[in-house]
């Protein structure tokens, strides 16, 4: 793995939109893992900066989001498909029709799991997996468990997730409980997997994923036995190590 440390959360976001960059440059008919949350926030801007001034073009590439609340419209304003139309999608030439996630209003939890995972699987796998981390170490919605989730699933939020996220909301009561993931086998199967964090409040789970041992208790920990992971993260987050 390796560590690039970063200043703050701009320098974090700018060396990380580097890297995307460069696999754009390189493969510009690659397929991006992108995530939400506030971590991507940053580099999301940067790329937009730089296709502004004409130094990238998204015109061939393909994104496959990490995740989806369950039971959110794709016009709710806290629905992962409204954020990355309004940090991403609709600000760079993207084609909006290459760009997927789950569908968070699926009838048939299984069927939309099944769906997603061949979706995946028939763009040839991820390129470059953007991830963040949650404050228990979850990637994508893959909560601790006692053991992996592979693909897709259909996952029950812990409360500390919840808790998180409700500052995106209007009350707790308004976080969806459920959401759909990618699973850790398919994130795992990405080429190459970037990971981004800031913060001293990530120190700690920073410590736990990339220098304790491999447990499906710190979701984030299975990284370590991928080939090819690049960990982003400013001086706070890396304060523990
Ligand atoms: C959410 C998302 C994750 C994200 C995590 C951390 O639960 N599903 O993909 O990595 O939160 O979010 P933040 O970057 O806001 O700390």
């Amino acid at each position: 793995m390796k560590i690039y440390k970063a200043k703050d959360y701009k320098d974090m976001s700018r060396k990380a939109a580097n890297i995307l960059s460069a696999q754009i440059i390189m493969k510009p008919d690659c397929v991006l893992g992108l995530a939400t949350g506030s971590s991507p926030i940053g580099i999301y801007e940067q790329l937009i900066e730089w296709y502004n001034k004409g130094d990238l073009d998204f015109s061939q590439v393909t994104s496959v989001n990490l995740d989806e609340y369950k039971g959110l419209k794709i016009d709710n304003d806290q629905s992962y498909y409204y954020f990355m139309h309004k940090h991403l999608f609709s600000k760079v030439n993207i084609d909006i029709k290459n760009t997927f996630l789950p569908n968070g209003m699926a009838e048939d939890d299984k069927k939309e799991c099944e769906r997603y995972d061949k979706l995946i699987q028939s763009l040839g796998g991820v390129d470059l997996q953007l991830l963040g981390m949650g404050h228990n170490g979850h990637i994508g919605f893959n909560e601790p468990d006692e053991a992996f989730e592979k693909g897709t699933h259909c996952v029950k939020l812990q409360a500390s997730t919840i808790e998180a996220n409700k500052r995106f909301f209007e009350s707790i009561d308004d976080v969806p409980k459920y959401a759909y993931t990618m699973g850790i086998k398919t994130i795992m199967q990405s080429k190459k997997i970037l990971v981004v964090v800031s913060g001293d409040d990530k120190a700690e789970i920073v410590k736990k994923a990339f220098f304790g041992p491999v447990t499906p208790a710190v979701p984030a920990s299975i990284l370590q036995m991928h080939n090819d992971v690049i960990l982003v993260a400013d001086e706070a987050a890396l304060s523990k190590i």
